[in-house]
């Protein structure tokens, strides 16, 4: 049995909060205890109050004055893609050709799945976030890779295999048919062992014919339990192309309708461009539209009308969208998405920020009753945050009056640089950077 006590500021949402006033919102305590066992929080309170709950001699790891709160989540991502990242094209179309799917070619290797995964784990953790839901490559050995490695570090990932079986090059595609068989292999083997779901996950509907949705719709209806990931207007040439693919449709988000792929568990990244009908239809079935801010500024796509999508009823959540997007950080994500309802005239307050980040995204998982918060009783998953990490948020750290203001300097200056420390399933997590990973000996060209 596992069991250690954690000293510090604690900080978590009970509820999304109203405003930056919000404090009834919060569960706070200046002089904080946690005490985790087997994997889960067991108690939570004033430090000397659960210290003497805890059993005689559990050890006392004291992250004063640090603020500890629960581990980040990150709603959408692309594993393959950590050597795409900053990787110059006009827009998404270009980007993908010339970058994304070379990159992902190289996933057939299991060798080389197994090295990005493992990546991908320590990147995420030096960040503070313990949970993703992430495409993998259209090989299953990708999958396979994200999965063990998952299982192997005892994290809450998502993930699945993409389906595409058009528009792509040729080592890239697979078919309806086996598309439907690997997932379902995937499923049988993954879904549900240890901390592990999958995600059914058509790419988008310019990769997959009408069949291939036909079966992520079957995959949809067998295994209702997992989660459906895909993409929806992003960009004004996808969306053209789209409407040519599919001419039948009414819009672009009636294609995935079609074919049953929407519901509480369905996440569609972007969502930049959608009609009063697909707001609506978005909204009635409870769909998920995902902001991913770095992304969508760095290809040019869009801004993300938050407000708008809210008050059609939309269920929403925040991402990095790697490699798309610019930053493993979710610190940074908030810090940009900020900006980009800044200048809609909308507003995100600092409590709102990191309520999206943790109790909001597990929500729009489905998962708030295991991650996303200090509750008794959930994962113990978990990120200290040190809010004068470097000089500049030191000194300007003398000067912030409340709580919001801390966390609004934690999001604008903050990365990597501010997380102190992260456990995953109540255990410490390594986070120095692993040489093995990080060294190339390839020149580069010029
Ligand atoms: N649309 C289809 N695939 C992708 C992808 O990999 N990244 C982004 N940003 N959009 C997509
Ligand atoms: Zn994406």
């Amino acid at each position: 049995m596992t069991s250690r006590l954690i000293r510090g500021r604690l900080l978590s949402f009970e509820d999304r909060p109203s405003g930056p006033d919000d404090t009834a919102a919060l569960f706070y305590e200046s002089d904080g205890g946690l005490w985790l066992q087997d994997g889960v929080i067991r108690a939570r309170g004033p430090f000397e109050t659960i210290a003497a709950k805890a059993p005689p001699g559990t050890p006392v790891t004291d992250h004063r004055p640090h603020l500890v709160m629960p581990g980040l989540i990150d709603t959408h991502l692309h594993m393959p893609q950590m050597q795409v990242i900053a990787s110059w094209a006009p827009a998404l179309l270009e980007w993908l050709n010339t970058h994304t799917f070379p990159a992902e070619t190289r996933f057939a290797d299991p060798v080389h799945a197994a090295r990005i995964a493992g990546a991908l784990f320590d990147e995420l953790l030096r960040h503070g976030t313990t949970t993703a839901l992430a495409y993998c490559s259209v090989h299953s050995t990708s999958a396979e890779a994200f999965f063990a490695e998952a299982a192997r570090r005892r994290l809450c990932m998502i993930g699945g295999k993409v389906m595409m079986d058009r528009n792509a090059p040729k080592r890239l595609t697979d078919t309806a048919e086996n598309s439907f068989d690997e997932s379902a292999a995937l499923i049988e083997r993954w879904h549900g062992i240890g901390r592990l779901h999958y995600a059914i996950t058509p790419r988008f509907a310019i990769t997959s014919t009408p069949s291939q949705l036909e079966a992520a719709g079957a995959l949809k209806r067998r295994y209702p339990e997992c989660y459906l990931q895909t993409h929806l207007s992003e960009n004004a040439a996808e969306i053209a192309l789209t409407a040519k693919l599919y001419p039948k449709a009414a819009d672009y988000f009636a294609v995935y309708e079609q074919y049953g792929l929407t519901g509480p568990k369905a996440l569609f990244g972007h969502c930049l461009h959608l009609n009063e009908r697909e707001r609506s239809a978005m909204a009635e079935t409870g769909s998920v539209a995902v902001f991913c801010p770095t992304s969508n500024l760095f290809l040019g796509s869009g801004v993300f009308d938050m407000d708008g999508l809210e008050a059609a009823g939309l269920r929403t959540a925040i991402a990095t969208d790697i490699g798309g997007g610019t930053s493993y950080s979710m610190l940074r994500t908030l810090d940009e998405g900020y900006k980009v309802l800044q200048l809609q005239g909308q507003r995100m307050d600092p409590l709102t920020a990191f309520y999206r980040a943790t109790l909001g995204n597990a929500r729009a998982l489905g998962l708030e009753d295991r991650i996303g918060t200090l509750a008794v009783g959930s994962d113990a998953d978990i990120a200290v945050f040190d809010p004068a990490a470097t000089p500049a948020m030191a000194l300007r750290h003398e000067t912030v009056g409340s709580l919001a203001d801390e966390l609004f300097l934690l999001q604008t200056l903050g990365d990597d640089r501010s997380v102190a420390a992260v456990y995953v399933a109540g255990d410490p997590v390594d986070r120095s950077p692993k040489p093995g990973l990080t060294a190339s000996s390839e020149t580069v060209a010029i």
